[in-house]
């Protein structure tokens, strides 16, 4: 992360702050106000209470994340795909062992900026922290990412998705009455983080496959209070374990719907030791904005991507919006019903999305709501072109059922009408410079 952050300041694409600020709300306000006028990542130098700084919004961009996988079409899902191709299982030839590098600290929690997001959050919270651990069986790694809520230098409480790798390995653990060895990696390199967001299969080795994007080996140090290797060049390492049969208070925090998660018993996670890099670059991201939800939504769309071109034909993009509930997917129409195909097959390639499926076009850009609910009410009746599913479950955490049901919208041309439906346009409107015409005054 530290190579990216001094690529990102070469670049001149970073927002430095040098004043202090505060890690309750006063961070978090900037973070939010400076992602609504741009993309660009932030540095934080001086956040009271911590001697280190906060690096922001560093994968909040749909162009950065392209970028980093080699999507130079801008079709992370694809590209993804062909990485996935081409990725071995075996984890030991991609990861490098080597020995505590010099400046590496010993510290504790409260040195690390205790940073507070939203109004009603319980508490400081650890949102960029990827959770490092084996599978209790056979020592396959995963990462993943859980918000973890500070209670103390001894303790943190992390809540776990039901459908989560992490979870499983916990419940393995926790039915023979062990802890869960953990490492909670802070600042770690671009790859890794992306290889935490992606849902790989039960059996891939994450280390291996964050490797292999890179496509250079990692090198791995050991901690000193566990049994866990972790990449060499993170910035901080929280070690310890997830304690079986105990659940505490956790919550609320303002979480990526944009509401407040309750208060809720979760698992408590031991602290056993904490360690950094000098100078040590923290990392936080404010739940439910691009940097959080750009980067699920890619992981998501190539995967419903990847179901769908092994089913049906045509299928040229997929895009998830906001809160990841929408699916938008552009197709080039080859028979009469079609799209609905697509709908139909993007509902069952991830069950806790797909809330909504939008099935457009080619020529409509699915990145852009506002093309996609042009398509929908210009080229078909409102009538016949949405199929309701009733009944369904939706989004795993539902106990009121908010999410139950699915909605499915043709958008696409009428079948046969598609010369009624070219899209108007100007020749060399594309070349055009508007500084070329009105000079900086715009
Ligand atoms: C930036 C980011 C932050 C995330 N934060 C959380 C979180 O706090 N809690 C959670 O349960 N899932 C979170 N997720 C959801 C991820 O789906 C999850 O960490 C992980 O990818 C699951 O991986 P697995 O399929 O290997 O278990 C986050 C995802 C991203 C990309």
């Amino acid at each position: 992360m530290r190579d990216y952050v001094t690529e990102l300041m070469r670049r001149n694409e970073m927002r430095v702050v040098e004043r202090e600020v505060d890690p309750r709300h006063e961070l978090a306000a900037v973070i939010k106000l400076s992602q609504a006028e741009s993309e660009q990542p932030i540095l934080f130098r001086r956040v009271k209470g911590s001697k280190f700084p906060v690096a922001t919004n560093l994968y909040g961009s749909r162009r950065r994340l392209c970028e980093m996988i080699g999507a130079a079409d801008g079709h992370f899902p694809r590209r993804w795909l062909e990485l996935k191709a081409a990725m071995k299982p075996s984890a030991s030839e991609f990861l490098r062992p080597v020995p505590a590098p010099n400046g590496i600290r010993d510290g504790k929690i409260s040195d690390l900026p205790q940073i507070t997001y939203w109004e009603r959050d319980a508490g400081p919270y650890f949102t960029a922290a990827i959770f490092l651990a084996k599978e209790p069986d056979t020592g396959v790694a995963n990462l993943s990412f859980h918000r973890s809520m500070v209670v103390s230098d001894e303790e943190l409480r992390i809540r776990l998705g039901t459908t989560h790798d992490l979870t499983r390995y916990q419940k393995k653990a926790e039915e023979r009455g062990q802890a869960l060895p953990a490492a909670l990696l802070i600042g770690t390199a671009p790859d890794v983080f992306l290889a935490a967001a992606a849902s790989l299969p039960y059996e891939t080795d994450e280390l291996s496959a964050a490797a292999q994007i890179r496509g250079r080996r990692v090198e791995m140090r050991p901690c000193k209070t566990i049994d866990l290797m972790v990449p060499a060049e993170t910035e901080f390492v929280i070690e310890g374990e997830i304690l079986p049969n105990l659940r505490r208070p956790e919550g609320p925090f303002g979480e990526f719907f944009g509401y407040y998660v309750p208060q809720g018993d979760n698992h408590v996670f031991r602290v056993t030791h904490v360690s950094y890099r000098e100078d040590a670059i923290f990392h936080g991201l404010l739940c439910g904005s691009p940097e959080d939800i750009v980067l699920l939504q890619e992981a998501t769309a190539a995967r419903v991507y990847e179901h769908l071109v092994r089913q049906v034909p045509g299928v040229k993009r997929v895009a998830i919006h906001s809160p990841m509930l929408c699916t938008v997917i552009s197709i080039d129409q080859q028979y009469e019903g079609h799209a609905r195909h697509v709908a139909l097959a993007a509902v069952g390639s991830h069950l806790d999305y797909n809330k909504s499926v939008i099935v457009v076009d080619d020529d409509v850009d699915v990145y852009d709501m506002n093309d996609v609910w042009w398509a929908f009410l210009t080229r078909g009746r409102a009538d016949t072109r949405v199929t309701v599913i009733s009944d369904v479950p939706g989004f795993y955490r539902d106990p009121e059922r908010d999410h139950w049901g699915r909605l499915l919208i043709d958008a696409t041309k009428p079948r046969g009408r598609e010369v009624e439906f070219e899209r108007r346009r100007i020749p060399g409107e594309d070349r055009i410079r508007l500084e070329d015409y009105f000079g900086g005054k715009r």
